[in-house]
C-alpha cells in the first residue's frame, strides 16, 4: 500500500510516498481503508524527533499522521464492537500505533468509534485529536460547570476550535484568545462571550479572572497566569515539559491547580463527540483539503503555526 513516510527525522522535506506492506490486524484490532486524515502538530513533532529517545525504539520507515476516518475492511477474531463496512474515526497515538497517512491503518477497536452520520469522512477526520484533547481537558482535568468563566488561549486552530465549542456545551462563559486574522470567523461560528486579540493585548495583563484557563497554545505557565485564576481556578496546558511537570507538582499544595493534558483515543469519548456532531452542537472547522500527492504542501502549511481549524489530506 502507499503511505506518506519518513526515513529520517526532519522537516516536511523528509516526507515521501513509499510502498509499505499492509498491516495485519491483531485479535483486538481492525484494519481500516483510510478515506482521509487531518494533520496535527504532534505528527510534525514525531517526525522532527521530538519524542526521542522513546521513538528511537521504532523502525524506519515511519508512517506519519494520527487522525483518520475510513471504512473497516477486516476485524481481528476478538473484535466485538465493529464489523466490516463500518465507517469509523479515531486517533492513532504516535509511538503506540503506525501513522494514519496510508491507504490502510490497523488500530485497536478501543481507540475508534462509528463516525458521525451527518458529515463526510473527510470532515470526520478533522475531529478526533482536537476534540478528545478538549474533552479530556474541560470535562476531566478542569471540569466546567454552568456559568464558569473559561479562557481558551489559541482558539483558532484544530484544538482551539473544538475546545471553544465543547466549553460552550458545558455551559461556560467563554473568552477566546486569537489573532485578528481569525476573530471574525470565531465570532460568527462559535459566538464566544469575548474575544481577546493577542497581537494587541496579552490576557495576563488584563484584570479578568477565570475558573478555567485552557492554554491550547501552551505559551504560558502557571506563574504567569495565577493571578488570572479565581481562588479554585485550574490551568491546563497542552505542552508537557519538565517545567510544566514541576508546575503540576508544585500546585498540589495550592488551591489553584496546574495540569497537563495528554490526548487519548477512547471509544466512549469518541461516541460522546459523535453525538454532539450529530446534534449539530459541534462542527469541524476545515481550512483546506489536499490531495494525497500534495502532502508536502499540507505539512508545510501546518508548520506555519497559523492553520485556521484543520488541514485534511485525502488518501
Ligand atoms: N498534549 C496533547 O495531547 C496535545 C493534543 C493536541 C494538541 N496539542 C498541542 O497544542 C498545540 C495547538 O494544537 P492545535 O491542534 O490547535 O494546532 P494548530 O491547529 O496548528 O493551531 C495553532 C493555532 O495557534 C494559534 N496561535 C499562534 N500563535 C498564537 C499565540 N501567540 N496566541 C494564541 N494563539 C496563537 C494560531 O492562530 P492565529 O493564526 O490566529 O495566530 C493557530 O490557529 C500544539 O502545540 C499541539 O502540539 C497537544
Amino acid at each position: 500500500m502507499k503511505a506518506v513516510v519518513y526515513n529520517t527525522y526532519g522537516g516536511p522535506e523528509v516526507l515521501k510516498i513509499q510502498d509499505v506492506s499492509i498491516p495485519k490486524p491483531k485479535s483486538n484490532e481492525v484494519l481500516i481503508k483510510v478515506d482521509s486524515i487531518s494533520l496535527n502538530p504532534v505528527d510534525a513533532k514525531a517526525r522532527r524527533g521530538g519524542f526521542r529517545p522513546m521513538s528511537d525504539l521504532l523502525k524506519f520507515p515511519r508512517i506519519t499522521g494520527s487522525d483518520f476516518a475510513g471504512i473497516i475492511t477486516e476485524t481481528g477474531n476478538r473484535v466485538s464492537g465493529f464489523k466490516v463496512g463500518d465507517a469509523v474515526y479515531g486517533w492513532a497515538q504516535p509511538l503506540l500505533n503506525n501513522g494514519s497517512a496510508a491507504e490502510m491503518v490497523c488500530i485497536s477497536e478501543k481507540a475508534i468509534a462509528l463516525a458521525p452520520n451527518n458529515i463526510s469522512l473527510s470532515e470526520a477526520s478533522a475531529i478526533p485529536c482536537g476534540a478528545l484533547t478538549s474533552l479530556i481537558s474541560l470535562r476531566d482535568l478542569a471540569p466546567i460547570r454552568n456559568g464558569h468563566k473559561v479562557l481558551i488561549n489559541g482558539a483558532s486552530g484544530g484544538t482551539g476550535t473544538m475546545a471553544t465549542q465543547i466549553a460552550k456545551i458545558f455551559g461556560g462563559e467563554i473568552t477566546v484568545v486569537t489573532s485578528p486574522n481569525n476573530s471574525e470567523r470565531i465570532k460568527n461560528d462559535y459566538k464566544p462571550d469575548r474575544i481577546i486579540n493577542y497581537t494587541k493585548d496579552d490576557f495576563v495583563n488584563l484584570e479578568d479572572q477565570y475558573d478555567v484557563i485552557f492554554d491550547v497554545q501552551g505559551n504560558k505557565a502557571i506563574n504567569e497566569v495565577e493571578h488570572c485564576l479565581t481562588s479554585n481556578g485550574i490551568y491546563v496546558t497542552t505542552q508537557p515539559s519538565i517545567y510544566s511537570s514541576i508546575d503540576v507538582v508544585k500546585s498540589v499544595l495550592s488551591k489553584k491547580k496546574s495540569k497537563i493534558v495528554i490526548c487519548r483515543s477512547r471509544t466512549s469519548d469518541l461516541n460522546m463527540i459523535r453525538l454532539w456532531v450529530e446534534e449539530n452542537k459541534i462542527k469541524p472547522a476545515i481550512e483546506k483539503v489536499y490531495d494525497f500527492d500534495q502532502f508536502k504542501d499540507a505539512y508545510e502549511h501546518l508548520a506555519t503555526g497559523h492553520v485556521k481549524g484543520k488541514l485534511i489530506l485525502k488518501i
